[in-house]
């Protein structure tokens, strides 16, 4: 990881919260409210795949309401790696400079951003972190932290990152970053979209900070994580490591 060095970094300029939401019809009018309140200068865009529970029609309404939140309707469920990349270019095209990615569900504490958005000011990309010291997770089961930090713990190994929390969802991105990772041949679907963003900050050789957070376990709602998605997450992270190695072998870049 590039440690920054001597370098300068510019302003930040405008700020997009970006909300990918598949059913969050309960969780969207108390998050789009606690991000309002505590970055009251942040825009928000909810990226909404159709949710069958009128989570997008929710959205709309709140939109209509108030000049700052923005809905991006998409036509089916894609996947947050797709919501993301669709919200990444929307906010690109309209100017922000700062692109945040949080979860609906209230995972992800509004009120940490200012100490995210702080870091960003020295640094390309802030990562949101459990792992680090002064991290934490609250509420969730067992057997999901076993899965995150072993999820972690393997795209680490496998990838040669000393990155602590690979996985994480909590970011926020110089949209120059973003522009900078070659998002256009970015295909992963699911939750190793994640991954897939942090290695390629680390390869380009991005200033990568992280900051640790308080993960707090939905109360309301479901989570998505499925079978399909650690599969995708295990066949992708595998696959890239095997070739970051083998062109370090042969003295090739990656990506
Ligand atoms: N638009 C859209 N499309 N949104 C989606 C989709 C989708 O296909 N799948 C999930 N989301 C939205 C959810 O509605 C929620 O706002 C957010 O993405 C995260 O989904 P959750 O289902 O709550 O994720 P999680 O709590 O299991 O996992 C979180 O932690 C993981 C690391 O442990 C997320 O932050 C993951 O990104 C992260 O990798
Ligand atoms: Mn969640």
């Amino acid at each position: 990881m590039n440690d920054g060095g001597q370098r300068q970094f510019g302003p930040l300029g405008k700020v997009l919260v970006i909300i990918p939401t598949y059913n969050e019809v309960e969780n969207i009018k108390p998050i789009v409210d606690r991000v309002r309140t505590a970055v009251p200068d942040a825009d928000i865009l909810v990226a909404d795949d159709n949710s069958p529970d009128g989570t997008g029609k929710a959205a709309d309404e709140i939109a209509a309401a108030d000049d700052q939140v923005h809905v991006l309707h998409r036509k089916g469920k894609e996947g947050l790696g797709a919501a993301y990349l669709a919200g990444f270019a929307w906010g690109s095209e309209h100017g922000y400079g700062v692109l945040v990615e949080m979860d609906a569900d209230g995972s992800h504490q509004p009120e940490e951003l200012p100490r995210l958005l702080t870091a960003l000011k020295g640094a390309d990309l802030v990562l949101g972190s459990r792992w680090v010291p002064g991290g934490r997770v609250v509420n969730w089961p067992k057997s999901r932290e076993v899965i995150s930090r072993g999820g972690s713990l393997y795209s680490r190994l496998a990838l040669g990152l000393s990155v602590r929390d690979v996985t994480g969802g909590y970011r926020a991105f110089r949209t120059e970053t973003l522009n900078g990772l070659g998002l256009g041949e970015v295909a992963s679907q699911g939750y190793c979209f994640q991954v897939d963003l942090a290695r390629r900050a680390v390869e380009a050789g991005y200033h990568v900070v992280e900051v640790p957070i308080t993960f707090v376990d939905r109360e309301i709602g479901d989570s998505k994580m499925s079978r399909d998605i650690l599969v995708e997450a295990l066949w992708r992270v595998t696959g890239w490591g095997i070739t970051s190695r083998a062109n370090k072998v042969l003295g090739r870049k990656t990506l």
